[in-house]
């Protein structure tokens, strides 16, 4: 990937719940965000309500396919039913990115039951469907769309995992971007326990009557990473 000053995210089904606020973080960040639909029109109308809230005419819209022709680095947020088929259309225009993924292997109707798919992740599931042309890059799991919408600071740390070590690096930077604190939480083998929390969160959420309930990790020096 080159190192230009701006870097383009694709934001692949970006017109849901998580997508808009990751596009309007980003692109407050001073990166050039596209929101991706498999409806154009849709993904358009999205790009345009993000436009709004940042007050500057700088997210685009585009169909899944173009926007990751023209991306540096994808962002896959579709449901986990939806993860599989989205990958395979798009797997020939990813190779050779890095594709951080998002998906969380909910299991209707209990969905604060921690029940991952065979393969161990819904990650996984995505690098085994791309193959090793694409670096797959867990992030955001653990974050609660209602957060990740609004403008304040994330009560939740962002833990990030992919077997390679720069693009778990580049993802790192995407978090910071995002005004959230993140960890190198090493290999995707580590992100069934990433996935698995979001779970126990949601069970927490309903037990507890919290509005996304999020993870913290503690005991390191430096004391406020949101603000380094
Ligand atoms: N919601 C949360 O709080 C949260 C938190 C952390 C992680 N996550 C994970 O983030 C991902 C996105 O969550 P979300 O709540 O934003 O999802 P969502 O709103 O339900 O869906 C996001 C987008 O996915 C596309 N989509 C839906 N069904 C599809 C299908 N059958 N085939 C292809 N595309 C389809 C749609 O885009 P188009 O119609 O425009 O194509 C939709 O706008 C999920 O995997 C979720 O597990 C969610």
């Amino acid at each position: 990937m080159s190192e230009r000053l701006i870097l383009t995210l694709a934001i692949l089904g970006g017109t849901g719940r998580v997508g808009p606020g990751l596009a309007y973080r980003w692109s407050k960040a001073g990166y050039h965000v596209i929101i991706g639909s498999r409806t154009p029109d849709k993904a358009n109308m999205v790009a345009q309500e993000v436009n709004e809230r940042l007050n500057r005419d700088v997210v685009q819209g585009m169909a899944n396919e173009e926007a990751v022709e023209a991306c540096d680095i994808a962002v896959l947020t579709v449901p986990y039913e939806a993860q599989k088929a989205t990958l395979e259309s798009l797997k020939d225009h990813l190779q050779g990115k890095v594709l951080v993924v998002t998906t969380v292997p909910l299991v209707p109707p209990n969905v604060s039951l921690v029940q991952l798919p065979e393969a161990g992740s819904a990650t996984q599931e995505a690098q085994d469907t791309l193959g090793d042309g694409v670096n797959v890059v867990a992030a955001f799991q653990n974050v609660a769309e209602v957060h990740l919408k609004e403008d304040h600071p994330i009560p939740c740390d962002v833990l990030v995992c992919g077997n390679n070590e720069d693009a778990r690096e580049q993802v790192l930077r995407l978090v910071a971007a995002a005004k959230l604190v993140g960890w190198d939480a090493g290999p995707l083998q580590n992100v069934a326990v990433v996935e698995g929390l979001s779970s126990i969160l949601i069970g927490i959420n309903d037990r507890y009557k919290i509005k996304g309930a999020g993870i913290r990790i503690t005991g390191d020096p430096v004391e406020d990473r949101s603000s380094s």
